[in-house]
């Protein structure tokens, strides 16, 4: 009996063996597990039965389950580790990117494969969009400013605390820190001012860069757009007006915005500006930590200091000015996690867009 038992038990385990053997990944293996050595398997069976037998073969047999329930489960965990493998070398396989520049020739009358333009590029031409149709005119200015452009004639002289709102590159070149990369694009403000006289209705959009480290909303290099008004016997109605006007024609319907008091040296009053937030359509998210606002960027009515310093009288014109993140924005529309994978290039979230 005995022996016609421990005979049953090396076909179980050998059974059992070719079945891990040829299980084809983990899942299977884990069902497979609990077929061979599970509750209800032939051994567990085996194992209940025991007791009906007398004391001498109970532990003879005993023992021989014992030790192949133990090989079998070797031999899982073994199968386990080699499909592991071979499904990591598997999910490297499928993610891998073909970064080599094959030109494809296209087939007779076929258009070969093309890139497009960048998230932040499209919606940067969005957002021209918006304001030209809005009547705006579109303006740029240099990325290497001057101190006098990016902070003083913006109501900044030296030494001024406010300059600290704003990390700075410097360049080398002329007297230290006289030259750098600007912060933002408020300076092109003054280049505009200065080359136009009023009426001026102008957005411009642009590279910006500070010493921020880059994290989930901030980059070093980013992309701001800037507005700016100047006429005669504009209020801060006129601001407040314009971008609900904006926020209502580049967001859509149902979409507002509101402005919460703030500063800027270059504008008094200065303001914050809000958006309903895009993701939850004002209801409270995570991403607008349940407010329903998202901060887009800032706005206020020029500083007269600011006209002064670019050649215009604030007797006779006033105005305003706004500035906001391009990849912010770009970041808040498609509810991107993190910012930062707008400098990636992975393919797999390019071509998404
Ligand atoms: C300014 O830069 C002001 N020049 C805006 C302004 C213009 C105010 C005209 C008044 C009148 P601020 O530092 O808050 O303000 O930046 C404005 C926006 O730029 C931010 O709300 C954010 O959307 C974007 N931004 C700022 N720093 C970064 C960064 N490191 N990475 C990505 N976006 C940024």
């Amino acid at each position: 009996m005995s022996s016609e038992t421990i005979d049953q038990i090396a076909q179980l385990e050998a059974d059992a063996r070719r079945q891990v053997d040829a299980a084809a990944d983990l899942e299977a293996l884990r069902g497979c597990e609990s077929a061979v050595i599970g509750k209800r398997s032939a051994l567990a069976e085996l194992n209940a039965g025991l007791g009906a037998l007398p004391a001498a073969e109970r532990r003879q047999v005993g023992q021989a389950i014992g030790e192949a329930r133990s090989r079998i489960r070797s031999r899982v965990e073994a199968r386990a580790e080699q499909l592991r493998a071979l499904e990591a070398a598997q999910r490297v396989e499928a993610e891998r990117l073909d970064l080599s520049e094959v030109w494809q020739v296209p087939a007779p009358g076929g258009i070969p494969d093309r890139g497009h333009l960048h998230l932040v590029t499209t919606t940067r031409d969005a957002l021209e969009d918006v304001f030209v149709s809005m009547g705006f005119a579109v303006a740029e200015g240099p990325e290497a400013e001057t101190d006098f452009y990016n902070f003083e004639a913006l109501n900044m002289p030296p030494d001024h605390p406010a300059r600290g709102m704003w990390d700075t590159l410097y360049l080398r070149l002329g007297a230290p820190e006289t030259v750098l990369l600007r912060t933002h694009t408020s300076p092109v403000q003054i280049h505009l001012m200065q080359t136009q006289a009023p009426p001026i209705y102008a957005v411009m959009p642009g590279r910006c860069y500070r010493r921020d480290t880059p994290d989930a909303r901030h980059l070093a290099v980013f992309h701001q757009i800037e507005g700016l008004v100047v006429d005669r016997g504009i209020t801060f109605g006129d601001l407040a007006g314009t971008i609900e006007a904006f926020t209502a024609s580049f967001f859509g319907p149902g979409m507002h915005s509101r402005l919460r008091p703030s500063f800027f040296p270059f504008t008094e009053p200065s303001a914050e500006f809000e958006v309903t937030c895009p993701i939850c359509s004002g209801a409270g998210c995570r991403t607008c930590s349940g407010s329903g606002w998202l901060e887009l960027g800032g706005c206020g009515m020029v500083d007269p200091n600011v006209f002064v310093a670019a050649g215009i009288d604030p007797e006779e014109h006033t105005g305003f000015a706004f500035g906001f993140g391009i990849d912010r924005l770009a970041q808040v529309r498609q509810g991107l996690e993190d910012m930062r994978i707008l400098l990636d290039n992975d393919l797999r979230f390019l071509s998404q867009f």
